[in-house]
Order: C-alpha cells, then sequence, then structure tokens
C-alpha cells in the first residue's frame, strides 16, 4: 500500500471523526507512552491503537489534536529531530516533515504541548479523549485547572468532557478494505503458525518448544510478533484459560490446545485449535470435540447482516448444553440446563469478540435500546465455544482433565460471512490426516 494512500485513508477518518464530534469539540488523542522494562531498557514500543489509527504514525511521544466540524483541522505533536539521539535510537521524523508524510494540517515539537493546549481548548466547549490512561487523564485535569484559574482574564475552560474511546470505538468497529486486508494477512500467517505447530507436536516435547514454532512463524513472515500472549496448553493445563506458562511436557494421549495468531500492520487475529499429541483422537476425547465442532458450526451458521451479536452465542450455547446431557456431564431437560446455566461449569466465557486493531476490539456490544446490537457488513469478530472439563469430583474419569476450544476469525458480510482462518484443519479427519502425514514424511 502507498504511502499516498495510508495517508489519505487517516486524513479522512480524521475528517470523519471531526464530523462526529461537531464544531464545539476538540478532539485530543495521545500514542502509547514508551515503557521501561528495567533500568534502561523499554519493552519493544507498541503504539497506541486509536492514535495508529488516526495518523499510522509510529513513534513514541506523540499527540494528536482534531479540531471538531467541517475543517478537521489537525495539528499532530511529535518528538523533534535530534541527531544525537537519531544516532542510537533511530531516525525521528520532526514535526516540519510530519506534515507532508502524514498529511496534518500542522505540526508541533512535543515540548509545545503544555504551552499550546490550553490555548486550543480555549476555543471549545467540549474537550474529548480517549479515557482510563490515568498519566492522560492527569495531564488533561492540569490543564483544565490552570484554565479555570484564568477565569478573571477571560480565559474560558471546556465545560464538559467527552470520553472518545467510545466513537473511535463505533469508527474502528466497521473495518475498510485496507483494514480488511490486513486482517487477512494476519489470519493466513497465524495459520501457518499453527500447521507448523502440529507438525512440531510430539509426546516429550516442551509446550515452550510448540510455542518457538508459532514464533518462528509470525517472524519469518515479516509479522511483528504475537497479538497475544501464545497459549500452549496441554492436557489439564487447557483447562486454565489464560494459561500462558507454557512450560509442561507434553504427553502421549493428552490432547494440546494452542491459542495463538500474530499481528501484521497492526491488525491481529485470534485462532484455536486443539488436537491429540499423538495425532489420533481418544473415543472420548473425539466425543467431546465433536460437540465443540458442531457448536461452532451452529454458531457460524448465524454470522450474517442484520443479526443479533447474541445469536451466535445461544446458538453456540445450545449445542453444547445438548452434548453435555448426551454424555452425562449434565442432568436435567435441555431447557433446564440452558435455564440454570449448568452449562457454565463446562464453558465458563462467551462465544467471541469483536477483533482488529486489538485483539479484544473495541465497538461496543449493544445497541441504544440496549439490547445486543445487530451485526453488520465489515465487522469482525471471533467464533470460539469450548468445553474445560477439569478434573474435579463427579465428573467422568474419562472426560477428566480435558480442555477444548476452536476459534476462527470471521468477517460479516452482505452475503453472509467469511472465515478468515478456514486454512487450519478443524474436523477430526482433517486433524488426523494431517497429522498422520507429517509423521510419516
Ligand atoms: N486469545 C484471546 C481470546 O481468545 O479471546
Ligand atoms: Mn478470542
Ligand atoms: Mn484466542
Amino acid at each position: 500500500m502507498t504511502q499516498r494512500t495510508a495517508v489519505g485513508i487517516c486524513r479522512a477518518r480524521r475528517r470523519r471523526l471531526a464530523a462526529l464530534l461537531g464544531d464545539d469539540t476538540l478532539a485530543v488523542v495521545p500514542t502509547a507512552p514508551q515503557r521501561l522494562r528495567n533500568a534502561d531498557t523499554d519493552y519493544p514500543y507498541r503504539w497506541d491503537s486509536h492514535f495508529h489509527y488516526l495518523t499510522e504514525f509510529p513513534e513514541p511521544d506523540a499527540v494528536l489534536v482534531v479540531c471538531g466540524g467541517k475543517k478537521a483541522h489537525s495539528i499532530l505533536f511529535c518528538r523533534p529531530c535530534d541527531p544525537e539521539r537519531e544516532r542510537w535510537e533511530g531516525p525521528r521524523c520532526g514535526a516540519e516533515r510530519a506534515i507532508e508524510r502524514y498529511g496534518v494540517d500542522e505540526a508541533w515539537d512535543i515540548a509545545e504541548l503544555d504551552r499550546k493546549m490550553p490555548e486550543l481548548m480555549a476555543e471549545y466547549r467540549v474537550l474529548a479523549s480517549p479515557m482510563g490512561q490515568e498519566s492522560w487523564d492527569q495531564r488533561l485535569q492540569v490543564w483544565w485547572h490552570a484554565m479555570r484559574g484564568q477565569a478573571r482574564r477571560g480565559i474560558r475552560a471546556p465545560e464538559s468532557w467527552l470520553d472518545l474511546a467510545d466513537c473511535l470505538g463505533e469508527m474502528r468497529l466497521i473495518k475498510d478494505a485496507r483494514e480488511l486486508q490486513s486482517m487477512r494477512r494476519a489470519a493466513d500467517i497465524s495459520a501457518r503458525a499453527h500447521l507448523r505447530a502440529m507438525k512440531a507436536t510430539r509426546a516429550g516435547r516442551h509446550e515452550f518448544a510448540i510455542e518457538a514454532e508459532l514464533l518462528h512463524e509470525f517472524r519469518v513472515q515479516g509479522a511483528a510478533g504475537p497479538a497475544y500472549p501464545s497459549i500452549v496448553a496441554g492436557g489439564e493445563n487447557a483447562c486454565i484459560l489464560h494459561y500462558v506458562d507454557n512450560q509442561a511436557r507434553l504427553r502421549d494421549g493428552d490432547l494440546l490446545l494452542i491459542d495463538a495468531a500474530c499481528e501484521w500492520r497492526g491488525y491481529a487475529a485470534d485462532i484455536t485449535r486443539t488436537f491429540p499429541v499423538n495425532g489420533r483422537f481418544s473415543a472420548p476425547q473425539r466425543d467431546l470435540y465433536e460437540i465443540v465442532l458442531a457448536s461452532q458450526s451452529a454458531a457460524l451458521a448465524q454470522i450474517r447482516v442484520g443479526k443479533r451479536v447474541s445469536a451466535y452465542h445461544d446458538a453456540a450455547v445450545a449445542v453444547l448444553a445438548q452434548g453435555l446431557l448426551d454424555l452425562g456431564l449434565c442432568s436435567g431437560t435441555l431447557d433446564e440446563v440452558l435455564e440454570t446455566q449448568a452449562y457454565r461449569r463446562f464453558y465458563m466465557h462467551r462465544t467471541g469478540h469483536w477483533l482488529g486493531r486489538d485483539v479484544h476490539d473495541v465497538g461496543r456490544y449493544l445497541d441504544a435500546q440496549g439490547k445486543p446490537r445487530k451485526l453488520e457488513s465489515g465487522m469482525v469478530l471471533t467464533v470460539e465455544p469450548g468445553l474445560y472439563i477439569g478434573s474435579e469430583e463427579g465428573v467422568p474419569a474419562a472426560f477428566r482433565g480435558t480442555g477444548i476450544r476452536i476459534e476462527d476469525d470471521v468477517v460479516v458480510g452482505d452475503k453472509g460471512h467469511e472465515v478468515l482462518t478456514g486454512a487450519v484443519p478443524k474436523t477430526v479427519e482433517e486433524i488426523e490426516a494431517w497429522m498422520a502425514d507429517t509423521r510419516h514424511h
């Protein structure tokens, strides 16, 4: 994608934001701070998702201001050029070049922020910014209080504050063609990583060794890295939903659950597969697996424009609950299991979430009436039912310590949906065939 296209897309996003906010509102969006890991070593830098959506400006210490209304005048504050520092840390864009490279109307040295912000704020009645970043919230307050102190000199501070996260969340929820292209690539690389990991799985290897296969594929394909900490969970570890320890040795006869995906150009994929360490499902594993798979199919059938976002969860739960009854893991009637939510002992999370720049992406789940919102074209979400049968008392021995999840990424389209992550084997037959293939060659 050419620089000009990206610049044009970001400018259009800023215009849309300004139009949504109107003439009275000043929007201020900081990027993420660089965070210290220890001594003089930083964590790898990752920009703020909102900020990057509006600018694609990659450096830390930057703030975007967008003046609401038709003009959508946008101002970038960024680090100054500094040959000495650039020798150590790499090139900086600097304010002068930022105008041309990023298509903003004005750019200033970040050191000017404390002086310029009160001047800008004085012109607006509403100050809008993504709230909840503690140090940033405080900084806004300092400016605001300083302005209140100057009221007698005729300076007026904005009268109200608006959390911009909701507005930006709604914008980001619908992905454009360029975003979908990045998400397809993130999904493709992540699918390759899962294939590679399945191939490398053997009893006796460690979870971390399989994690290394995933990371290898992400990086060798040029992805930034994992979009979230990789879960590589053998046997009972799969029943810990956010297991990221990845230290155990894989055992013959266990299943392996892998939940891992990469970030490509700022966009995440999110894939889970569960497969036998030795390449063959046991009968009880297969029984549970087929229920989760059927549950996912039922959920996928509910994904198209106009369906409520709750419909696919409900469809998944109905199949899981019936399956738990059939296997004797729940008792009573289907209605009772659904009514009492008895299934939650074995299925305690939702069936999916929005996906985009963040793995759990932004955007509301409810409509204006407080009902689950309707799906629209260009939304991207995950479909990830699972069953987690811990080792507790009262569970048939054959199923104990088994965790299964199947997760795919789906784009909502006018005529149904597009599964981005279908390249990874999913049926029992596909998985066993792929694993047998890799074991004989
Ligand atoms: N990997 C996080 C999730 O599946 O929601
Ligand atoms: Mn997910
Ligand atoms: Mn996941």
